[in-house]
């Protein structure tokens, strides 16, 4: 295990409303983090916002504000949503801050200086609608407006000059490019020729980006001025102790979408500044709305808040980490969150604790029992807590999260069945120290669960841990204290209808 784990998510654009999908790419990394800080691991996790480009300009405009009046006024969208949802992010940062121009700038001279940019003009088809230009098959497509040939020119990052070193990296660094598939499809990608990038835009026709050091007339294209905030926050050109400390990053998680920027232009990008590459570039798949992508002009974009606001935060959390297998597309279906709710954390989880407080508060005082000597079946739930600590550890770092959740929750069920089998609400009437044993094991071994979900679901496994009188990550057995006070708490996971 490496000593340091730093982790980031893309940074959203300021201007979109904020939805499940940027809550998902989040909630996963805040996820990781905690798990990663459980274990005991130096952590940095790192998310912010994308705030030049022309979106942005156009949108302040038609408000008749300042561009960065208008990102101020968007960003708290974001903020306030990851308060909610309990992110732990170290840093937040937004690329129109002073500290990441800085290095924007830094970063454009250094490849300059390598002679790895020039100027060129390039001469194609130019929708005035969209402000790009686009292929000969996207002006047959009616999808662009005012499209005419335009002369104009830019500044080129030559990223084709890097296509083979890159190509030889994936090739020799399995876990560069995750899932499989993703890997593939780059290297598919890379069979033909790589282009240079156009890197700038001309003052006339965009000015909110970043300026290139080398010509004033220009700013930076967003994506290349975006990437490298990923370098600014740990430190980049001024920290050079914290930076060598946490780069090169563990995991950029990203959504597939945004593989090709990723998974190309920023390792190329970094080869050119002499700069480590990313240990790993993961990209998962999309959240569907029955079988299509959720859009803003479908009208079927799932707003987390509505979803907090009726449930709570932690099972939002838990459905959108349990449902998803890493790197597929998955569909959010109000049915089967409220299914997911029910049955894993209503009847599975909460059911079990409010079950063992009760008995111990009504024959034990209110306290923790006595364990006494484990006999079989004891020592059996003991042991799979054990190995399902290992087991867990493992598909984390593995990145199978969701089946690390649901080996967590069959350990659950099995506790439950052990309940059903010994009846200790029945054996406390004859033997007292017998049915005691029965409950310390349960509680025990639901307090093991609370600690492995806690990264899923901190607020929730919190209450657990308090009500148990047993805080902390500790996994291992024997954290209940016998005698120990339990506390009141309230019901962890009503039913919903
Ligand atoms: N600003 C760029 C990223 C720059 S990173 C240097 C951007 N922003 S975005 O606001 O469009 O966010 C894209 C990310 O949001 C995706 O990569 C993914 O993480 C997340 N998702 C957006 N829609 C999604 C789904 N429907 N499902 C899952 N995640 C999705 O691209």
């Amino acid at each position: 295990m490496s000593k340091t784990f730093y982790l980031t998510t893309p940074i959203y654009y300021v201007n979109d409303k904020p939805h499940i999908g940027h809550a998902y790419t989040t909630i996963l990394a805040d996820v990781l983090a905690r798990f990663h800080r459980n274990a005991g691991q130096e952590t940095f996790f790192l998310t912010g916002l994308d705030e030049h480009g022309q979106k942005v300009q156009q949108a302040a405009e038609d408000r008749g504000i300042e561009p960065l009046q208008h990102c101020d006024e968007m960003a708290p969208r974001f903020i306030d949503l990851w308060e909610k949802l309990h992110i732990s992010y170290d840093d937040f940062i937004r690329t129109t801050e002073n500290r990441h121009k800085i290095i924007v700038q830094m970063f454009l001279q250094k490849v300059y200086d390598a002679g790895d940019i020039y100027e060129d003009e390039y001469e194609g088809l130019y929708s005035v609608s969209e402000e790009r230009f686009i292929t000969e098959k996207e002006a047959e497509s009616d999808e662009f407006r005012d499209i005419k040939k335009l002369k104009e020119k830019n500044y080129f990052f030559k990223m084709g000059k890097y296509q083979d070193a890159l190509i030889d990296h994936i090739k020799s660094n399995p876990k560069f490019i995750q899932p499989e598939h993703r890997k593939n499809e780059i290297l598919g990608f890379l069979r033909q020729p790589l282009n240079d990038l156009c890197v700038s835009r001309p003052k006339s026709r965009l000015n909110w980006g970043i300026e290139l050091p080398f010509d004033k007339e220009y700013v930076t294209y967003v994506w290349f001025d975006a990437l490298i905030n990923y370098i600014t926050s740990p430190g980049f050109g001024k920290d050079h102790e914290s930076f060598d400390k946490w780069w090169p990053v563990s995991y950029h998680l990203i959504g597939k979408d945004i593989l090709t920027t990723h998974a190309v232009y920023w390792p190329t990008m970094l080869m050119s500044a002499d700069i480590e590459l990313p240990q790993s570039i993961f990209a998962h798949g999309w959240w569907l709305m029955g079988e299509s992508k959720m859009s803003k002009s479908i009208g079927n974009v799932i707003n987390p808040m509505d979803l907090i606001d009726d449930y709570g935060v932690d099972p939002v959390r838990y459905y959108l980490m349990r449902e998803m297998v890493l790197g597929q597309d998955s569909n959010f279906t109000m049915e089967s969150f409220i299914q997911r709710y029910n049955s894993d954390l209503a009847n599975d989880f909460g059911n079990l604790l409010s079950r063992i407080s009760t008995l111990m508060k009504k024959n034990y005082d209110g306290r923790i029992p006595d364990p006494g000597e484990l006999s079989e079946a004891e020592l059996r739930i003991k042991t799979e807590g054990e190995s399902l600590c290992s087991t867990v550890d493992g598909m984390i770092k593995n990145m199978r999260l969701n089946e690390a959740i649901e080996n967590t929750m069959q350990y659950i069920r099995s506790v439950n069945k052990y309940m059903e089998e010994n009846a200790p609400w029945k054996l406390v009437k004859e033997d007292k120290s017998a049915a005691g044993k029965i409950l310390y094991t349960a509680g025990e071994a639901l307090r093991l669960g609370a600690v492995l979900l806690s990264p899923v679901m901190p607020h929730r496994t919190s209450i657990l841990l308090d009500a148990f009188n047993a805080p902390g990550a500790d996994l291992s057995w024997g954290g209940l204290k016998p005698g120990a006070t339990l506390k009141d708490h309230e019901p962890l996971f009503p039913r919903v209808k």
